[in-house]
C-alpha cells in the first residue's frame, strides 16, 4: 500500500434498521483495513455513521410518539453500541442530522444550482412512497415497485433535477481509465454494462416538503427537501470538512466499501455528483457480496436476520471477525450458519492456532521454567517465512483480498505446528546433548508466535493484543510493523506466564454414545483359559457390541493431582472427552494431532472427578504402553472392525 493518508468509509446505515450481520460485515472490513494501515504507519481516517432522513424514519418516529430527532437520537446508539462490541476503531461517526453535515449538503446544492447543474422541471412518474423513489412507466408494468413490491402511485409534480445525463461519457471514461476504481472486476463490468445499455437520465433530487418534511431543506427553495440518497452520499465528503478536526486533506477517500446492492448509487450518482462539483472522485469503490441465512436473504420480516450482538456474546467478537473474512472471498456472497462458525473456531482457532500457542507455552514452561531461552542458531527458513509474509499481506489487503491475506498468515501457523512435530522438543529434552537445539527450537517457536500475533491483530484485535502483550509486554496498537516485523526481537530471559486457552473449543452437544448392550462387568468375566492363554472366546455378535473408532487428539492436558491421567479432547466424528492413564508414557504435547483408537460406546465414567466418554486403546508389555494408532491418514470417527 502506498498510502500516506488512508481514508476508509462504510455506508451510513439506515438508522431505523436493527443492526445485523450484514452491517457488521462492512464495518469490520473497514476496521481491518484501518488497523492494518495504522500499523503500517499511515495516517488513517475511518468513517462510519447513520443515514437518518426520509419517510421511513418519520413514520417510525410518529408510530413511537416521538419527534424524528428524538427517535434517531435513540436509535443511532444501536449501531454505536455494536461497533464498541465488535472492537471497531472508527475515527468519526457521522449522522446526517448533524448540523455540520446539513450545512455542507446545502452548500453543495447551492453550488450546483448556481452552476446550472440543478434545474426545476415538471415531472410525472410512478412513485414508491416506501422507497421514496420514482420509477418510469417501463420499470413498473404491474404498477408495483421493483425494489419492495409495494404498489406505486402516479405523481405529477414540479421537482429539482440534477443534470446527471451530461456525465454519461465522462463516467465511462473514468471507469475505464482507472481500472482499480470499481472492484471487484465483475462489478466494474456490470456497471459498464449498465452504462452501455442505458442512457443515463437526470436525477430527481428534491421532494416537496408537504409530502416529506424530514430531510435537508433545499437552500434555494424551502418548499422542497433533498432526496435522501443525495444527502446521504455527501456524508463521505462532509465528514472531512467538519468531523476530522483540522485534517481536511483526507479527501478524496481511499476506498468506499459498500454492499453490491448500493454500488450503482455510488458508482453512478456519487461519481457524477462529484464530477459536477469539480471535486476529485474517491480512489476506489469496493462492492462486497451478501450474507444469506440458509440460502435466503436476511430480513426482519422473515425473522432470519443474524444478530451480531448475540453471536458476539456467545463466541466473542474475534471469532466472528475471523469467520466472516476467512469463510468467504470478499466480493462474493456467503451463507451464514452457526455450524460453519463453530467449525472454523474449532479447526482454525482452537486447533491450529490455540494449540500452537498452548503447546509452545507449555513446553517453554516445562523445559525452561517459562523463561525465553537464547537461540544458538537462526532458523533461516522460518525467519524467511515470518518476515516474508508482510509484503504479501500488504498487497492482498490493498486489493481487499482478506481471505488471501489470512491464507498467507496461516502458512506461518501451519509451518510452526509442523516445526513442533518434526523437531519433537520432548525428544530433545531427554538428552543433555540436545539442550542447545531444544533452546533454539523453543525460542524460534515463541518468536514465530509473536509474528502470528502481529499479523492477525487487525483481524482479531482483542486476543492478539493479549497474546502480543504476553510475549513482549508491549501494547500492539502502539507499535509499527516496520519496527517489529524483524526476526529476533523477542527478549531472551523474559519470564512468560502460562496463558488461558485463547480459543476454547466449542463443544457441540456431545452425543455420548449410549452403550447398546452391557459390556460384561469384571465380575462376570470368566477366568483366563489356562490352555491357550487367551481370554475366553466371544462370538462375533458379542464383539460387534463394542464400537471402536478412530479419534484425532485435539487437546491434551494432565489431570490435576494425577501423574498418570491425561485428559484428551478428541474428534471421533463428534467432539468428546476421554481420560487416559498414559501419563507415564506420553507427554500431553506429543499426543496432540495423533490418531488413536477408542472404545466409543463405553459407559461414561469419572476418573479423578473428570468424565471420560470412552477409552483409548493401548498395548502394553513390561517396557510400558504404546498407543494403538493407524498407519495411514484416515478421517476421525472411522469405524475400527
Ligand atoms: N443508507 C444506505 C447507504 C447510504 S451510503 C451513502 C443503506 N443502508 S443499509 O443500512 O440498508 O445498508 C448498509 C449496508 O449494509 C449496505 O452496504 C448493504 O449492502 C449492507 N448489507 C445489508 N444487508 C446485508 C447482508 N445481508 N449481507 C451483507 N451486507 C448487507 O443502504
Amino acid at each position: 500500500m502506498e498510502w500516506k493518508f488512508f481514508y476508509v468509509t462504510t455506508p451510513i446505515y439506515y438508522v431505523n434498521d436493527v443492526p445485523h450481520i450484514g452491517h457488521a460485515y462492512t464495518t469490520i472490513a473497514a476496521d481491518i483495513l484501518a488497523r492494518f494501515n495504522r500499523f503500517m504507519g499511515h495516517t488513517v481516517y475511518f468513517l462510519t455513521g447513520t443515514d437518518e432522513h426520509g419517510q421511513k424514519v418519520l413514520k417510525a418516529a410518529s408510530d413511537a410518539g416521538l419527534s424524528p430527532k428524538e427517535h434517531t437520537d435513540k436509535l443511532y446508539q444501536n449501531f454505536k453500541n455494536l461497533w464498541t462490541k465488535l472492537d471497531i476503531t472508527n475515527d468519526a461517526f457521522i449522522r446526517t442530522t448533524d448540523s455540520g453535515h446539513i450545512e455542507i449538503v446545502q452548500e453543495l446544492l447551492q453550488r450546483l444550482y448556481d452552476k446550472g447543474e440543478i434545474v426545476k422541471r415538471r415531472y410525472e412518474g410512478w412513485y414508491c412512497t416506501h422507497d421514496e423513489r420514482f420509477w418510469t412507466d417501463k420499470d413498473v408494468p404491474q404498477r408495483n415497485c421493483p425494489d419492495c413490491g409495494r404498489a406505486v402511485e402516479k405523481i405529477e409534480e414540479e421537482n429539482y433535477f440534477f443534470l446527471m445525463s451530461k456525465y454519461h461519457e465522462a463516467l465511462v471514461r473514468h471507469i475505464k481509465d482507472n481500472p482499480g476504481y470499481i472492484m471487484p472486476e465483475s462489478r466494474k463490468n456490470e456497471v459498464l454494462g449498465f452504462l452501455r445499455s442505458n442512457a443515463l437520465g437526470d436525477l430527481c433530487v428534491s421532494r416537496p416538503a408537504q409530502r416529506l418534511s424530514w430531510g435537508v431543506p433545499m437552500p434555494f427553495d424551502t418548499n422542497y427537501v433533498t432526496y435522501v440518497w443525495f444527502d446521504a452520499l455527501i456524508n463521505y465528503y462532509s465528514a472531512t470538512r467538519y468531523l476530522s478536526g483540522d485534517k481536511s486533506d483526507f479527501w478524496p477517500a481511499s476506498v468506499h466499501i459498500v454492499g453490491k446492492d448500493i454500488l450503482t448509487t455510488h458508482a453512478v450518482f456519487w461519481s457524477a455528483m462529484l464530477m459536477a462539483l469539480d471535486i476529485p472522485l474517491p480512489k476506489r469503490l469496493f462492492a462486497h457480496g451478501w450474507w444469506t441465512t440458509e440460502g435466503r436473504k436476511m430480513s426482519k420480516s422473515l425473522g432470519n436476520a443474524v444478530d451480531p450482538f448475540e453471536i458476539t456474546q456467545r463466541y466473542g467478537a474475534d471469532a466472528l471477525r475471523y469467520f466472516l473474512f476467512r469463510e468467504v472471498t470478499f466480493g462474493l456472497d456467503g451463507d451464514f450458519s452457526e455450524a460453519a462458525l463453530i467449525g472454523r473456531i474449532n479447526t482454525d482457532l482452537a486447533n491450529d492456532l490455540g494449540n500452537l500457542v498452548s503447546r509452545s507455552f507449555a513446553m517453554l514452561n516445562k523445559y525452561f521454567n517459562g523463561k525465553i531461552p537464547a537461540a544458538n542458531a537462526v532458523e533461516e527458513e522460518l525467519k524467511g517465512i515470518a518476515e516474508g509474509i508482510l509484503p504479501k499481506i500488504d498487497a492482498e489487503l490493498d486489493a481487499l483480498a482478506f481471505q488471501k491475506a489470512l491464507d498467507e498468515i496461516w502458512t506461518l501457523v501451519t509451518y510452526l505446528n509442523k516445526y513442533i512435530d518434526t523437531n519433537k522438543p520432548w525428544v530433545l529434552a531427554k538428552s543433555s546433548e540436545t539442550q542447545e537445539r531444544l533452546a533454539t527450537v523453543i525460542y524460534s517457536l515463541i518468536e514465530g508466535i509473536r509474528f502470528v500475533s502481529l499479523y492477525l491483530y487487525p483481524f482479531m484485535p482483542k486476543s492478539m493484543a493479549m497474546l502480543y502483550k504476553h510475549l513482549t509486554l508491549e501494547d500492539v496498537s502502539k507499535v509499527r510493523l516496520s519496527e517489529v516485523s524483524r526476526w529476533g526481537l523477542i527478549e531472551i530471559g523474559m519470564q512468560i506466564q502460562g496463558m488461558e486457552q485463547l480459543f476454547p473449543r466449542i463443544e457441540t452437544e456431545v452425543k455420548a454414545a449410549k452403550p447398546q448392550a452391557a459390556v460384561p462387568s469384571p465380575k462376570e468375566e470368566r477366568p483366563m483359559n489356562a490352555v491357550d492363554n487367551v481370554v475366553d472366546i466371544v462370538d462375533i455378535a458379542d464383539f460387534a457390541k463394542i464400537k471402536l473408532k478412530t479419534a484425532k487428539v485435539i487437546t491434551a492436558e494432565a489431570v490435576k493431582g494425577s501423574n498418570k491421567l491425561i485428559r484428551l479432547t478428541v474428534d471421533s466424528g463428534e467432539a468428546r472427552q476421554v481420560v487416559a492413564g498414559i501419563g507415564k508414557h506420553y507427554t500431553p504435547e506429543e499426543l496432540v494431532g495423533k490418531t488413536v483408537v477408542i472404545v466409543a460406546n463405553l459407559k461414561p465414567a469419572k476418573l479423578m472427578g473428570v468424565e471420560s466418554q470412552g477409552m483409548v486403546l493401548a498395548a502394553s508389555d513390561p517396557d510400558g504402553l504404546t498407543l494403538i494408532t493407524v498407519d495411514r491418514e484416515i478421517p476421525a470417527g472411522a469405524q475400527v472392525k
